[in-house]
């Protein structure tokens, strides 16, 4: 199975056992806009628990908050998104497909990364054990030739996208012949600018309505309140301002399913520090959000670090951290240096003052800003990708499981009657009634119970309980463990700890303290 059948795989997985539906779906969808159905919604809270938990519990110096959507237009003016926050567009005048500039020619280098990697997989299964790969990758002359192609092209690219030259983006498309998916043709036009936000009125027209935008991420919410924070809250520097919320993006390649959406979450944090102490704080970041991602368990060998060749308006050092999905390592979360733009900008336009008067060096100052900002979607869409998996089983059957993280799991622990009669329900619903404040439990009486278990394999259940005829005489269960199908005799009243240790956040949490 290829990779891109597997993602399709995962896309339906998701829609049948109600993870993700296609928004307005009756009415045909709206492109690029995801509802989470009533399993999504469960893991999808997980996911920002832990993200929230590990941002407030962990760091007594990072406090949150909850701003509202609409804010000030002039805010955007001030963080320059009015101005920058542009996309670089071209058009194929064949298929009339509209695409980002940028990502043609990032595709095409991901093609050529592919041709090298085919020729060294190639050669390695010709040499077997006596291959030499570093050898082979500086000495083999097609590998040296696509190399040459590769670094050509993107110093190319690298220079365009910084000089925002329109020009040249399209005159490298001409010339490594990049061709439209649809047409095949290279028949393009120019790359225009094309501008991410969108807008709507506030007040009614009579009055002079006001065009407000709505916000494309949650980080400005976080500077405009920095002073009413840090003065409420008695904050010394450094310390964190941390928010989870909606943003909006009029991405016009919305693609890959809920990756690049139109209307989508953020976790982002932004830090204020010393200035010149900016670069110290970047490096701590970005190893705190590594080991965050990484104590999930997904793979070590499954997330890198992308430096930016082309640095955001606002930044001076900016790193993403790529999760290799079923479509390539792509950007979940995006670590930047972003200096003291933000409030440096927004003093200038409001004509306030967002100073701090640090007491140790005994002057004020505007402070500088690290952020960490990580998409909700793309983690989730990072972690089902992880755990969606087709199990060959030694009867020859094949179980579809999701090996979701058990304290993500959206239903923990799975509790099933072995028949409905003798008592045995009665047995399991007063279990459920002790366990219901616990964790999330789900009731299931129905079919057999092979097919019940494949039923919460499916959705990720990390444990399922079943309660048979010896239960009224032994006052033990069968617990049966998602990833390894192993079945244990337990007792009932040691369902709740059993459970409770291995479904808490806390041991997660434990993993990455002490930062
Ligand atoms: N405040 C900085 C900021 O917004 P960004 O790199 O544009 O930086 C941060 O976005 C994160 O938000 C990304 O790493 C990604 O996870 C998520 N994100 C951005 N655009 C998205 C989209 N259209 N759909 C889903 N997630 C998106």
């Amino acid at each position: 199975m290829t990779q891109e059948d597997v993602f399709k795989k995962l896309i339906s997985h998701c829609k049948e056992y109600g993870f993700v539906f296609p928004s307005s779906e009756i009415y045909d969808g709206l492109a690029a806009v995801y509802d989470y159905g009533q399993m999504g919604v469960e893991l999808k809270n997980n996911i920002k628990k832990y993200w929230w938990d590990s941002m407030i519990l962990l760091h007594e110096n990072i406090v949150g908050i909850d701003s509202a959507i609409f804010m000030h237009p002039t805010i955007w003016k001030a963080s320059g998104h009015v101005d920058a926050f542009n996309d670089p567009l071209i058009d194929n005048k064949d298929s009339k497909k509209r695409y980002r500039a940028d990502v043609l020619i990032e595709d095409a280098i991901a093609k050529i990364d592919e041709k090298i990697e085919k020729e060294v997989e190639k050669a390695a299964k010709k040499f077997g054990a006596s291959f030499d790969e570093a050898l082979f990758r500086q000495t083999n002359p097609r590998v040296a030739e696509h190399t040459a192609k590769r670094e050509e092209l993107h110093s190319r690219f690298a220079k365009a996208m910084n000089d925002n030259d329109l020009k040249e983006l399209r005159q490298i498309i001409i010339d490594y012949e990049i061709c439209c998916p649809i047409s095949g043709t290279r028949n393009w036009t120019d790359v225009r600018q094309f501008n991410l936000m969108f807008s709507t009125e506030m007040g009614s027209t009579a009055d002079g309505a006001m065009k407000i935008y709505l916000r494309p991420e949650t980080a400005q919410g976080i500077f405009v309140n920095y002073l009413n924070v840090q003065k409420t809250g008695r904050m010394r520097l450094p310390f964190g301002i941390a928010q989870i919320g909606k943003a909006f993006r009029n991405e016009i390649v919305a693609r890959q399913f809920i990756f690049r959406m139109r209307e989508f979450e953020q976790m982002e944090m932004q830090f204020f520090v010393r200035p010149g102490e900016e670069l110290k704080w970047f490096e701590k970041w970005k190893q705190t959000r590594l080991k965050w991602h990484k104590a999930l368990g997904l793979g070590d060998d499954k997330y890198r670090f992308h430096d930016h060749d082309k640095l955001a308006h606002y930044a001076n050092a900016a790193t993403d951290i790529e999760f290799e999905m079923p479509f390539g390592f792509k950007e979940v979360e995006g670590i930047h240096s972003r200096t003291n733009f933000d409030l440096g900008n927004h003093e200038k336009y409001s004509g306030k003052k967002l100073q701090y008067f640090d007491p140790e060096l005994n002057e004020s100052y505007t402070p500088y800003v690290i952020e960490t900002s990580i998409g909700v979607d793309r983690m989730f869409l990072s972690i089902m990708s992880a755990a969606y998996c087709e199990e060959a089983l030694e009867n020859g059957e094949t179980r579809t499981v999701l090996r979701l993280p058990a304290p993500l799991a959206p239903v923990k622990l799975a509790v099933l009657p072995l028949v409905k009669k003798d008592g045995l329900p009665e047995i399991a619903r007063k279990i459920m009634d002790d366990l219901k404040f616990d964790f999330k439990c789900q009731y299931d009486e129905k079919d057999s119970i092979g097919k019940r278990y494949r039923r919460q394999d499916a959705i990720g259940t990390p444990f399922c309980i079943t309660i048979d005829h010896d239960t009224p005489n032994d006052g033990k269960v069968t617990l049966r463990h998602r990833d390894t199908m192993q079945q244990e005799r337990i007792d009932i009243d040691k369902i709740s700890s059993i459970i409770n240790e291995k479904v808490s956040l806390k041991p997660l949490l434990k993993k990455i303290a002490n930062d």
